[in-house]
C-alpha cells in the first residue's frame, strides 16, 4: 500500500519584512489560515531568524528556520545558530540548500552536507532545496544537476520521515517566471523515480515546487500528481495570495 505524501505550503519570508510588519503579517495569516487548516495541507512559516523564538512560542502556526549552522550544540561560534539552539526555541523545521545561500553565501556541497547532517542528527524536519540554473537548463543538464543534488541528500539520510524536498529552478525564483506545470511535473517525476531507486519511502516524501508560485498558477501546479505543495517566497508576503495558494493545495 502506498501512502500519499502530506501536502505542505511553506512561506519563505527571506529577509522580509521588518519586525512590526512581520507581526502584523503573522497575525493576518493566523486569522485566515488557522480556522480552515485541515489534515490535507500543512502550513508553515519561515520568518527571519530573530523573530523565531517569539513567533514559535506565541503562534499556533509551525515555524521554520531559513538556515542552520554547520556546528552542533552551544559554544564560541559567533553568529551561528545551531539545531540545538533552534530546538530550545521550539523550532523543529529548517530550510537547507536554498539557492540564495548556495549562490551568495558560500553554501557549497560540503557545507550543505554538514548542515543536513546536523539537522538530521537533531531529528529536525528538513526542507531540502534543489534546482538548476538557466544556463544548466539551456544546456540540457537540468535533470542531471537536480539528481546530483538529490544524491547529496541520499548520502546522508537514513530516516526519510523527516525529509521534505523542494524543487526550485533558480531561473524561476523571484523572477515571475514559473516553470510550466508540465516541466515542473516532469522534474518531480524524475526526482520521485530517483528516490524510488534509493529508498522504500519515495511515495511518502513530499516534493514541493518553488519559484514564483502565485495565486494565479497554484491550482495548475497543485493538480500535478508529483507536486505535493509549494515553497512560496514573494507571494507569501501578501496574505490574500498566500491563502489562495494554501487553498489550492488543500
Ligand atoms: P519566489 O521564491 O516565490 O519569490 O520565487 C521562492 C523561494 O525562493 O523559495
Amino acid at each position: 500500500m502506498t501512502t500519499c505524501p502530506q501536502n505542505w505550503v511553506i512561506a519563505n519570508w527571506k529577509l522580509n519584512p521588518n519586525y512590526t510588519l512581520a507581526m502584523a503579517l503573522l497575525h493576518q495569516v493566523e486569522q485566515q489560515i488557522l480556522p480552515q487548516q485541515n489534515q490535507s495541507c500543512h502550513v508553515a512559516i519561515a520568518p527571519p531568524m530573530p523573530y523565531l523564538a517569539h513567533f514559535s512560542t506565541s503562534s499556533r502556526l509551525t515555524m521554520v528556520a531559513q538556515d542552520i549552522s554547520t556546528v552542533t550544540g552551544f559554544g564560541a561560534y559567533t553568529g551561528e545558530v545551531s539545531a540545538q539552539l533552534l530546538q530550545s526555541c521550539q523550532v523543529n523545521m529548517v530550510i537547507i540548500g536554498h539557492s540564495e545561500r548556495r549562490e551568495q553565501f558560500g553554501d557549497n556541497t560540503s557545507k550543505i552536507r554538514q548542515k543536513l547532517t546536523q539537522a538530521i542528527a537533531a531529528k529536525m524536519t528538513v526542507i531540502y532545496c534543489i534546482g538548476e540554473s538557466l544556463a544548466e537548463r539551456e544546456a540540457g543538464q537540468a535533470q542531471a544537476v537536480v539528481l546530483a543534488q538529490l544524491q547529496d541528500l541520499v548520502d546522508v539520510v537514513k530516516n526519510w520521515s523527516t525529509i521534505i524536498i523542494a524543487y526550485e529552478p533558480i531561473w524561476a525564483i523571484g523572477t515571475g517566471k514559473t516553470a510550466s506545470p508540465e516541466d515542473a511535473q516532469a522534474m518531480h517525476a524524475a526526482m520521485r523515480h530517483y528516490l524510488q531507486t534509493h529508498t522504500k519511502y519515495a511515495t511518502q516524501i513530499p516534493l514541493l515546487y518553488g519559484g514564483s508560485v502565485k495565486a494565479e498558477n497554484a491550482v495548475q501546479l497543485a493538480a500535478c500528481p508529483d507536486i505535493n505543495g509549494a515553497l512560496v517566497g514573494g507571494a507569501s508576503l501578501d496574505v490574500n495570495s498566500f491563502v489562495t495558494i494554501v487553498q489550492a493545495f488543500s
